[in-house]
């Protein structure tokens, strides 16, 4: 068995006996360091301090400051990410952004594997342009190909939250600047997951989740990103009074804030983004590059256990571990049921519509003998048909 250098950051996490938590992809879990600090935020800041606890406490300063730390895990550099708003809030704020840097081009480039709500979104923003903005959807594998001088935005999600494949962002973003377009990255299912390298990749703009990979906690906020040199450029189509170059002037027109400042639109949730803050104390001294390797260590694990024992269950993540993101999904016709009856057992995972059970492998807190846990588990609820039960086919809002 190989050394585990993630025992530390295993016991900084609150996790319930018993529970096999493959699951970080979706919602991470839980530091104590972030239910720490809530309570201290709770008992001392709101509770003793109350309004001047902005000033006192910080929190006017937390989105730049979370967003510095997010910064460092994505390789950006310090003033360039800003924390707040969900992901599909801030993919409509950098889109806005960058159709209008990208003018008179009218065309957004996406994939088939993007998340839905970046496809919604997309549309909502062609929609309220008004002006002759189309959504183009091609598949995966189509994308550099297709990426011409009618292209105004790439709008790509690094890693299919079903099948976990990892787009080449190097790649595709040189072949995008080449053609003269501007690049979004939604980096959910990175951040925290993998070394992302923006900065080195002159990637545009990003917007990730605080809540997968990060832990930040249940709606956690999320984060934009805006490279250095085009932030002067970027006029927020949100242009909220927290995003304003003086909010407490109150002046009567807009002036955007400096630099990724005036991505920032309104009063902060302080609570979620100091839990967020917390929670990003895990990382502190890991190395992203051992995360990697061990995440696909933990992967490559699972799926050979699996695959070994049952056939059935088809793998529709890529085989090449390095073209994948931290998750491996397998494709089961009973799928939603399996998964209901390996949570059952213990074992969390999820599932994707039509048939994708989804298992993701966070490095921080899920080591070998959880993998083998779920392995067995697994094999069993699918070979003895233990997905078979009324209470396993009822669907949850949630799946
Ligand atoms: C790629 C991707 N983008 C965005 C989101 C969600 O965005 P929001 O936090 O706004 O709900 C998800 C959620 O799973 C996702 O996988």
């Amino acid at each position: 068995m190989i050394d585990d250098p993630f025992e530390c950051t295993r016991a900084m996490f609150d996790l319930p006996n018993g529970v096999v938590y493959l699951d970080g992809n979706s919602l991470g879990a839980m530091p104590k360091s972030a239910r720490d600090r809530v309570h201290r935020e709770l008992d001392e800041s709101w509770g003793r301090e109350l309004i001047r606890a902005w000033n006192s406490a910080g929190w006017i300063d937390l989105p730049a400051r979370v967003g510095d730390r997010i910064a460092d895990l994505i390789g950006a550099s310090k003033g360039s990410v800003v924390a707040g708003d969900s992901t599909s809030i801030n993919l409509f704020k950098a889109l806005t952004a960058a159709l209008e840097l990208a003018a008179p081009r009218k065309v957004i480039l996406s994939d088939s594997g993007n998340f839905p709500t970046d496809l919604y979104v997309a549309e909502g923003v062609c929609r309220l342009l008004g002006s002759g903005h189309e959504l183009r959807i091609v598949d995966p594998e189509a994308v550099e190909s297709t990426l011409d001088r009618h292209v105004a935005v790439l709008m790509l999600t690094e890693v299919d939250y079903r099948t976990g494949r990892k787009h080449d962002m190097r790649l595709l973003t040189e072949k995008a600047k080449a053609t003269g377009a501007v690049t979004i990255w939604d980096l959910a299912h990175s951040a925290g997951a993998f070394p992302v390298d923006l900065a080195g990749c002159d990637v545009d703009f990003a917007v990730g989740c605080g809540y997968k990979y990060l832990n930040g906690g249940p709606g956690a906020p999320g984060f934009i990103y805006v490279r250095p040199d085009i932030q002067a450029r970027v006029s927020p189509a949100l242009s909220g009074w927290m995003g304003h170059a003086a909010p407490f002037a109150f002046e009567p027109s807009y002036r955007p804030g400096l630099a990724v400042d005036r991505l920032r639109v309104g009063t902060p949730p302080v609570l979620s983004m100091a839990a967020l803050d917390a929670a990003l104390d895990v990382f502190t001294g890991v190395d992203m590059l051992a995360l990697r390797e061990r995440s696909i260590a933990l992967g490559e694990d699972f799926i050979r256990r699996i695959e070994a024992e049952r056939p059935e269950l088809k793998l529709s993540s890529p085989r090449d571990p390095a073209k994948r993101g931290s998750q491996v999904s397998f494709r089961f016709a009973e799928g939603y049921a399996a998964m209901q009856a390996l949570i059952a057992r213990g074992v969390i995972g999820d599932f994707r519509a039509p048939d994708v059970m989804r298992f993701g492998f966070a490095p921080l807190y899920i080591g070998f003998a959880e993998v083998e846990t779920a392995a067995r588990t697994l094999v069993e609820v699918v070979r003895d048909n233990l997905w078979d039960r009324p209470e396993y086919h009822a669907r949850n809002k949630v799946t």
